[in-house]
């Protein structure tokens, strides 16, 4: 089954994920018509969209049958694909990290950091991240009664974390979150590097490439740092990293900085700034989390459904395969719709309902299976930790005005979260 040229232009729009409702409507239309089809948008290769919660987990559980590295990971038009290819000696990616490795290779580098980001070594960190969470409490505080609190205080706090978390000085910020913003926010006027609407593919990667070339820069000055001065951070893990007894390939190593760098905080970021406007939105399930500080473990898991920050990844078939009920040829390509399977009727009661109290809440934002989100416990702990020293403060919260969200199809949330509110 093929999906009509105007919902396959709209599930790659930009600006339909900016609009919210335009890509809900999309996704709702598809689960309902079209659970697992084909879609050609104007300009791109054809491609399987997957938008059902069951259909997700079934390919993220067949990592061998459904590559991530064959293909661009992220959906890219055809012409931004040779142009890459052509910069990559081939290769369809700018960036070489766990998103876009197979095994033997994928397993061989999760492990170099997996360890320090499980629950039982995240813990030595909870103290401190609790002192930087009750830093941005403080100066929410110190602006009065109102904020942006999408800028003052979600892109701010993530940031820091991670950065102390991978052992990046916090004077260089300000230019990581930029450069973050630049790579992410690259469809947007508001946070590109050009400042104006990329309509030529070949700027467009181009504006990209240079991002990934600054944040390189940066990122191999610490890699000789760390081996000339090991300390206890992440950069010191990836920088003294060995593959099969051998230093990690450059590129490798790069990219294993630049990933962390990014998804680190970006996803956090627009999962506690998407959460506060839920909240404003919806008194009762702020009342509720307010009576009931154990309602925190479900007003994050709630947020992450709600928000979705990663809205897909592509995958490639190695075979031909049999998926809810098609046929999906060797070769084929398959964008994994996350935000789809998180609003999926079959597994969500009043999907389109913020509830704190939700339970279970099997969303599917971190992903599932070998590739699932590396920093799953890292964002949670110090949501919670937020949160925790948020409420004991926050006496009532109303939005100030209407919140935005960012131009972007890959990874994005809220640009602007305005609100009121009172704190003791
Ligand atoms: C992978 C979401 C926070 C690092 C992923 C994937 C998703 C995701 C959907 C792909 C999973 C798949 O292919 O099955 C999120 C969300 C976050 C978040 C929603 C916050 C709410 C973080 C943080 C870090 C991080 C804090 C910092 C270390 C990574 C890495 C990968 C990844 C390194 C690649 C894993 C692999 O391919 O093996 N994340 N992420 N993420 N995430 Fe996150």
């Amino acid at each position: 089954m093929t999906i009509s040229t105007d919902i396959a232009n709209t599930i790659i729009d930009p600006k339909a994920y900016a609009d919210g409702d335009r890509i809900d409507q999309a996704f709702a239309h598809l689960r309902r018509e079209a659970p697992l089809a084909v879609a050609q948008p104007d300009g791109f290769d054809p491609f399987w969209v997957v938008t059902r919660h069951a259909d997700i987990l079934e390919v993220e559980r067949q990592n061998e049958l459904f590559h991530n590295g064959d293909r661009a990971t992220v959906v890219t038009t055809i012409e931004a694909d040779k142009k890459v290819r052509e910069m990559m000696g081939g290769s369809p990616h700018l960036v070489r990290s766990l998103v876009q490795m197979d095994n033997p290779d994928h397993f061989a580098y999760r492990k170099i950091t997996q360890g320090a980001l499980l629950p039982q070594n995240l813990r030595a960190l909870e103290a401190r991240i609790r002192e930087i969470a009750r830093g941005f409490v403080d100066r929410m505080a110190e602006h009065g009664d109102r904020c942006d609190f999408a800028r003052d205080v979600a892109f701010l706090y993530p940031l820091h974390v991670i950065m102390e978390v991978l052992g990046v000085p916090e004077s260089d910020e300000p230019r990581m979150l930029k450069l973050t913003q630049e790579l992410f926010g690259n469809a947007d006027p508001d946070l590109n590097r050009t400042g104006k609407s990329v309509t030529d593919v070949g700027e467009g990667v181009d504006s990209i490439q240079s991002v990934v070339m600054d944040f390189m820069m940066y990122f191999n000055a610490i890699t000789e740092d760390r081996r000339a001065n090991p300390r206890d951070d992440l950069a010191t893990l990836i920088a003294n990293g060995k593959i099969n007894g051998e230093p990690m390939g450059h590129l490798e190593a790069m990219s294993y900085y630049i990933i962390a760098a990014t998804a680190g905080h970006d996803t956090t970021s627009s999962t506690t700034a998407g959460a506060l406007w839920a909240l404003a939105e919806n008194p009762d399930q702020f009342a509720k989390v307010k009576a009931d500080p154990s309602l925190i473990p479900g007003l994050i898991e709630e947020s992450i459904r709600w928000v979705t920050p990663v809205k897909h990844f592509m995958r490639t078939a190695t075979a031909d395969a049999e998926l809810g009920g098609q046929k999906i040829a060797k070769g084929d390509w398959i964008m994994l719709s996350y935000p789809s399977g998180n609003r999926d009727e079959a597994v969500f009661e009043d999907p389109f309902t913020f509830r704190v109290d939700r339970t279970p809440n099997k969303h599917v934002a971190f992903g599932y299976g070998a590739h699932i989100c590396l920093g799953q416990h890292l964002a949670r702990m110090e949501m919670r930790v937020l949160w925790e020293e948020l409420f004991a403060r926050l006496d009532h919260v109303e939005l100030d005005g209407a919140p935005t969200r960012m131009v972007a199809n890959f990874v994005c949330g809220p640009k602007s979260v305005p609100i009121r509110f009172k704190m003791h």
